[in-house]
């Protein structure tokens, strides 16, 4: 069965080691991330957006989760990505999900800990791990768009009080990643990370994980970011392999086959970020 994402992301805490997070759109993407980490025997969070579970269904990516799950005995929780909808949350859990994200985020602090402890009294009920934000990750993730004028850092002490005020399992301070691609390189407060982690226990959530050069990431996950979120690099591996053989064979119609070499790029993908969090052999 899938798993809640709270006991493994506290062991990656404790040892200093990142799960990967990956956001997946389709069956293909969802088993190369399966296979990434059945390969390297790796623990696993797939995740979904919410516009990945209004385009799926949260059934359909909650039962194709457990068969991943149940097939390889690893251990998988199923997590749902940056939601801003209560009745979507409960959906989720009633379908199956194992983890969930509460972003209010963009409220004000009040208002941020009351929707956090509201979806803290359902989820912590059903085993279910419970993901909040602070400050505001920049760039585009679905719906949710944060100019990079918008964008706010996390404060440490803020990050404390939230944690006392929600007892949220898992914390995603910003701390000046962005969701997709930087141009250059991302401004990365590796001290405030220092600090947060100085003052909450709790495991932290690297979001916006696109783009990071490898260092910086080892280097978050050294200071404490237990979990990686990693989207939009994905889709283009997915995609660029698809285009590829669309331009190579136009003529092309069979899923069965120009899926093969997409599904491989997401794997291939899917390693190399898991040996960056070192979660390799970690299952
Ligand atoms: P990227 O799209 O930059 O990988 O961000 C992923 C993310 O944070 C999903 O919540
Ligand atoms: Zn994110
Ligand atoms: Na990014």
């Amino acid at each position: 069965p899938l798993i809640s994402s709270t006991a493994m992301l506290q062991a990656a805490r404790k040892n200093k080691y990142a799960v990967g997070a990956f956001n997946v759109h389709t069956l293909e993407m969802l088993q190369a991330v399966v296979e990434a980490a059945a390969e390297t025997q790796s623990p696993l969070i797939i995740q979904s957006t919410v516009g990945t579970v209004k385009h799926l269904g949260p059934d359909y990516i909650a039962a194709a989760a457990t068969v991943a799950a149940n097939r390889t005995g690893l251990p998988i929780a199923l997590h749902l990505d940056h939601c801003t909808d209560f009745p979507l949350i409960v959906q989720c859990i009633r379908a199956g999900y194992t983890s969930v994200m509460i972003d209010a985020s963009m409220h004000p602090f009040e208002e941020n800990v009351e929707r956090t402890r509201k979806v803290m009294e359902v989820a912590a009920a059903a085993g279910v791990n419970v993901e909040a934000e602070l400050g505001k990750v920049g760039g585009v993730e679905d719906d949710i768009v944060v100019d990079e004028r918008d964008a706010l850092l996390a404060d440490p002490e803020e990050c404390k009080l939230f944690i006392e005020r929600t007892g949220v399992f898992t914390l995603a301070p910003a701390i000046g990643t962005a969701h997709g691609i930087y141009k250059g390189d991302p401004n990365i407060d590796f001290a405030r990370i220092e600090r947060i982690a100085s003052l909450v226990e709790q495991p932290l959530v690297l979001h916006g994980g696109s783009g990071i050069p490898a260092e910086q990431v080892k280097k978050a996950v050294a200071l404490g970011m237990a979990k990686m979120n990693i989207a939009t690099e994905l889709r283009i591996a997915f995609s660029d392999a698809i285009k590829d053989i669309f331009k190579a064979h136009p003529e092309e119609n069979d899923p069965r086959k120009y899926m093969v070499p997409a599904k491989d790029a997401v794997k291939r993908l899917a390693i190399e970020k898991m040996e960056l969090c070192g979660c390799i052999g970690k299952a």
